[in-house]
C-alpha cells in the first residue's frame, strides 16, 4: 500500500533570458533527498502537481501565469490547460488532494464547481488555527484509511494561516519472482543486515551513467505503462556522489539489456511539507503574494502556508492470483529464463539506492531506500 500526499512537477528549465521559472522534478526531489540524508524517503511529484493545479484553478494575474508556466500543459485558456491536465492523469495513481481556506473567507461557487469537476473534491473553509488543524488531519486520516496521521503540524499554524493544501497518494508494486535472504550493507554503520531480496530477470532498459557512477535499470511491471527504475551506485558508499549529481540523471538514454536485478522488498512512508522545497526551486510567488481572485472574493491578501505531503510505497512479492495478461508476461520471462546460455548482467541493490516509478520519462514517485526497517 502506498500512500502519497504530494504531487510533482516535471518541467524543463529552458534558459530563455531573464526569467526561468520552470524546474525539473529531479531538481525538486534532489532538494528533498539532499536535505535529509541516510533515511528512507519517498515523494510523489504527481501529487505535488495536483496541489499546484488546485491553486492554479483559483489563481489570477501573475500567480496564474506562474503556475501555468510551472504546470506546462498546453493550452491558452485556463480551461484548456486543465483539460490537458485531466487527460494526462494516470487512473492507476490514487491521489487525494484538498485545499483548505481559513474560515471567514468564502469560496466562490465557480471554484467549487471546477474543483468538483477536475479533482472530484470540495474545497473547504475551516478554522486553520492550531485546534482547527485537527479537523484537517482527521480528514486526511479518514481518506487514507488510517495510513496518514497528524500530517499537518498544528505548531506550524497560527491565526494568520490562510490557505493550506493537503494531499496523499498511494501506489503499490508487486513483483512475482524468486526471493531469498541476502545481505544489505549499511556503509555508514560499517555493517550489514539480512533482508529478503527478489530476483527479477528480463530484457530491461539499462544504462551505466558515469557522472552518477551508478547503474540505472528500468523494468516494467504488472500490466500497466509504469516502470520501476532502480538507480544503484556502483560502490557501497556511492549514494552521496549519486545524490550530488542527481540532476544529471537521464532516463532517456537507456538501452535494452538482459539484466538480473536483485532488490529488497520494501515499504516506505514519508511526510514532508513541500512549500520550502518548492520555494528553493523557484516557485516563489504563490507563497508570497498569491493572486487567488478566482478562489475567493476577499480583498485581503491570502498566504499559502503549507503544502503538506505524505507519500508511501510498497514493493513486494505479488500475492494471490495474477491476471491472464500478467501470466503471459511471466511466461515470456520464464522462457527467457530457460535460455540460460545468454548470461545476464547482474545488478544487486544491496546498498543505499534511489528509485523511481515512471510513466515514460515522467516521474510519478521518487525516493531513497537507505536502511531496511
Ligand atoms: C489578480 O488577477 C486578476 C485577473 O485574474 C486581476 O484583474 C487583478 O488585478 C489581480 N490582482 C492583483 C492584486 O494583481
Ligand atoms: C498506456 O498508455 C497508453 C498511451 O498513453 C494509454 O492509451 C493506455 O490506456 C495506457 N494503459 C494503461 C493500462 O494505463
Ligand atoms: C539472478 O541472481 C541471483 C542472485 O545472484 C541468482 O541466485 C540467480 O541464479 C540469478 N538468476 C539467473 C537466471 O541468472
Amino acid at each position: 500500500m502506498l500512500r502519497i500526499v504530494w504531487i510533482l512537477l516535471f518541467l524543463n528549465c529552458i534558459p530563455d533570458g531573464v526569467f526561468c521559472r520552470k524546474f525539473t522534478t529531479l531538481q525538486l526531489v534532489s532538494k528533498v533527498v539532499l536535505e535529509h540524508s541516510d533515511i528512507n524517503i519517498v515523494v510523489c511529484p504527481a501529487a505535488i502537481e495536483m496541489a499546484l493545479a488546485q491553486i492554479y484553478l483559483g489563481a489570477g494575474g501573475e500567480t496564474e501565469a506562474e503556475l501555468k508556466d510551472v504546470l506546462s500543459y498546453p493550452g491558452k485558456s485556463k480551461y484548456q490547460v486543465m483539460e490537458a491536465y485531466r487527460r494526462a492523469q494516470n487512473p492507476q495513481l490514487k491521489i487525494i488532494s484538498r485545499l483548505f481556506l481559513s474560515s471567514g473567507f468564502s469560496i466562490l461557487p465557480a471554484y467549487q464547481k471546477m474543483s468538483k469537476s477536475y479533482f472530484n473534491i470540495d474545497a473547504e473553509s475551516t478554522d486553520l488555527s492550531d485546534q482547527g488543524v485537527n479537523k484537517v488531519n482527521q480528514w486526511i486520516t479518514s481518506k487514507t484509511k488510517g495510513e496518514v496521521v497528524d500530517l499537518v503540524d498544528p505548531f506550524m499554524m497560527d491565526d494568520t494561516a490562510k490557505v493550506i493544501l493537503v494531499n496523499a497518494a498511494s501506489y503499490e508494486a508487486f513483483l512475482k519472482f524468486n526471493s531469498a535472504e541476502r545481505n544489505f550493507y549499511l556503509p555508514n554503520e560499517k555493517r550489514s543486515v539480512r533482508v529478503k531480496m527478489m530476483d527479477v530477470l528480463g530484457n530491461f532498459k539499462y544504462n551505466f551513467q558515469s557522472k552518477l557512477d551508478s547503474h540505472i535499470v528500468a523494468f516494467p511491471y504488472g500490466n500497466s505503462n509504469l516502470s520501476m527504475v532502480m538507480i544503484v551506485p556502483r560502490t557501497f558508499r556511492g549514494i552521496g556522489n549519486l545524490e550530488d549529481n542527481l540532476e544529471h540523471l537521464d532516463l532517456q538514454q537507456l538501452k535494452l539489456k538482459r539484466v538480473n536485478i536483485s532488490l529488497p522488498k520494501f515499504k516506505i512512508k514519508y511526510d514532508q511539507d513541500m512549500a520550502q522545497p518548492l520555494v528553493d526551486v523557484g516557485v516563489k510567488s504563490i507563497f508570497n503574494h498569491p493572486n487567488l481572485t478566482h478562489l475567493t472574493k476577499s480583498k485581503e491578501i491570502l498566504r499559502i502556508d503549507s503544502l503538506a505531503h505524505s507519500a508511501s510505497i510498497e514493493v513486494n512479492e505479488r500475492r494471490g492470483r495474477s491476471s491472464a495478461s500478467e501470466d503471459s508476461e511471466l511466461e515470456i520471462l520464464r522462457s527467457r529464463r530457460r535460455r540460460r546460455s545468454r548470461s545476464a548482467f547482474k545488478v544487486t541493490c544491496n546498498r543505499p539506492f534511489l528509485f523511481a516509478v515512471v510513466q515514460g520519462t515522467k516521474i510519478l514517485f521518487f525516493g531513497r531506500f537507505s536502511r531496511p526497517e
